[in-house]
């Protein structure tokens, strides 16, 4: 058995480090994907070597609440090289991969507290676990363990230099713990980077989720009608995929420019009663509650199909579906039949949680190399600048942005064109007209 507080997790070996993991004896199957994610980011493989040698990390305690899938894995072993103590878990109770967390464990000595499947006690349990760490530095997605961290296990804040954040919905959360004036530590907002949200949530997010659903269903997706809520970086994603298989795309929306530029892109756009009543699949991905409803479920045809791929499951109104059932069974992994009074089946995916990572295996790694050569370099920058920052939300540096948009590039074999000096001086005076 692990070290751990207390374990639900079953495990075959002893391990060296604590954890909380489904089975150590996965470890095997977890190394070869590990290693195959890691083949597609180079960025931060680059950053892993600089940190092996430069130790930038040395000494601080970390504790990261992320996705435990592959590419957080290489993310992990990055931060260790650069001399960072990790512990990890789980920011999702159904993203996690069993035997990724598994050979973190025995290939790497990296704690990690994080079973698929996890119910919301152990989830939670698995965060406190993290938090025991005593961090120096928090990573976080969606702010699950900032959360924690500032509300029951408030003793920890003195320890804790600053932090890093993942996703929309973490910053959303985070910027309105800052404008309350209770967030205690300086925390980058590495979702507000441009090599995050405009390659992640957009391809990362568009290709996965649609992976998601085609894995949960084994549906055609050409022909069909294909409902998406929320047309931001990761709802763009999404419809540029569904309409690449042949979906007849339909986005729902609340802000006028996001739902112009949608009708705009070519897709139908309407308020989710009408859209409702003509979809075969749904995916919301708004950050929002309770996007699709009772009043919603009541308008769907027999076997429409609803996902979700924001951050938290709150934006399909579960707890309405499961009183409108008579009758509820998994038909399939991970697709759940709700039957209603009437004889009409809805069928929801992952539990309504984000279906690319469910369903799926999250964003492809060379999207992550990006995001997470953001959140190694923002530890770096924490590091050295946390003496002088305020107790807000701050963006990623620029120049850090472009640089990592130089190295992917460079990773590519893609080159581009540099300013003539005729060129910067054209671009920086106001003078010259035609
Ligand atoms: N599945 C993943 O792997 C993944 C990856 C990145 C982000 N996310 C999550 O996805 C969600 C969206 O992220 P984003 O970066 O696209 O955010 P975004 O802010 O760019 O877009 C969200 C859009 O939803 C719209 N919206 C809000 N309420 C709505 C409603 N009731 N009906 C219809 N539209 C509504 C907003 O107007 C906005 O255009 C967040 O929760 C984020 O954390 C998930």
């Amino acid at each position: 058995m692990p070290k751990s507080s207390k374990s639900n997790g079953v495990t075959a070996k002893k391990s060296s480090v604590p954890c909380d993991v489904k089975s150590l004896s996965l470890a095997e199957k977890g190394r070869g994907r590990i290693e195959w994610a890691g083949r597609t980011m180079p960025v931060l493989k680059q950053i892993a070597d600089r940190f092996a040698k430069q130790k930038p990390l040395k000494g601080l305690r970390m504790s990261a609440c992320l996705h435990i899938t592959s590419e957080t894995a290489n993310l992990a072993i990055a931060l260790k090289a650069g001399g960072a103590d990790v512990v990890l878990c789980a920011s999702n109770p159904l993203s996690t991969q069993d035997d990724v967390a598994a050979s973190l464990v025995v290939d790497h000595g990296i704690s990690t507290y994080a079973i698929k499947g996890e119910n919301h006690k152990t989830y939670y349990r698995h965060i406190t676990d993290a938090l025991n760490h005593r961090p120096n530095l928090t990573m976080d997605d969606g702010a699950d363990l900032v959360s924690v961290l500032h509300s029951e296990r408030k003793e920890l804040l003195e320890h804790v230099w600053g932090g890093t954040e993942e996703t929309t919905t973490g910053v959303i959360r985070l910027r309105a713990m800052a404008n309350d004036g209770v967030l205690q530590y300086p925390i980058v907002a590495v979702n507000d980077a441009m090599t995050k949200h405009l390659f992640d949530n957009r391809y990362g997010t568009g290709q996965s989720t649609v992976d998601g659903i085609i894995r949960a269903t084994n549906r055609l997706l050409a022909g069909s009608v294909f409902v998406i809520s929320g047309y931001g970086w990761c709802g763009r994603g999404i419809a540029m995929r569904a309409k690449g298989q042949g979906a007849d795309v339909v986005v729902t929306e609340i802000n006028p420019l996001r739902a112009l530029e949608a009708v705009m892109d070519g897709y139908r756009v309407m308020p989710m009663g009408d859209a409702a009543k003509i979809g075969d699949f749904f995916c919301t991905v708004t950050g929002d509650t309770h996007v699709i409803r009772k009043e919603h479920f009541e308008k769907m045809k027999d076997g429409a199909i609803v996902a979700n791929s924001g951050h938290f499951n709150v934006e399909l109104d579960l707890t309405a579906l499961a009183a409108m059932a008579k009758d509820r069974r998994i038909i399939r992994d991970f697709a759940e039949e709700f039957t209603l009074k009437g004889g009409k089946r809805i069928v929801v995916l992952g539990d309504g949680r984000l279906v690319n990572l469910a369903a799926a295996e999250g964003h492809p790694s060379s999207v992550m190399d990006m995001s997470f050569a953001n959140q190694a370099l923002c530890s770096e920058w924490m590091v050295k600048n946390h003496k002088t920052l305020e107790k807000r939300v701050y963006t990623v540096p620029e120049d850090m942005d472009r640089e990592i948009a130089r190295l992917k590039l460079k990773s590519m074999g893609v080159k581009v064109d540099v300013l003539t000096a005729e060129q910067e001086k054209y671009l920086s005076s106001w003078e010259m007209g035609t």
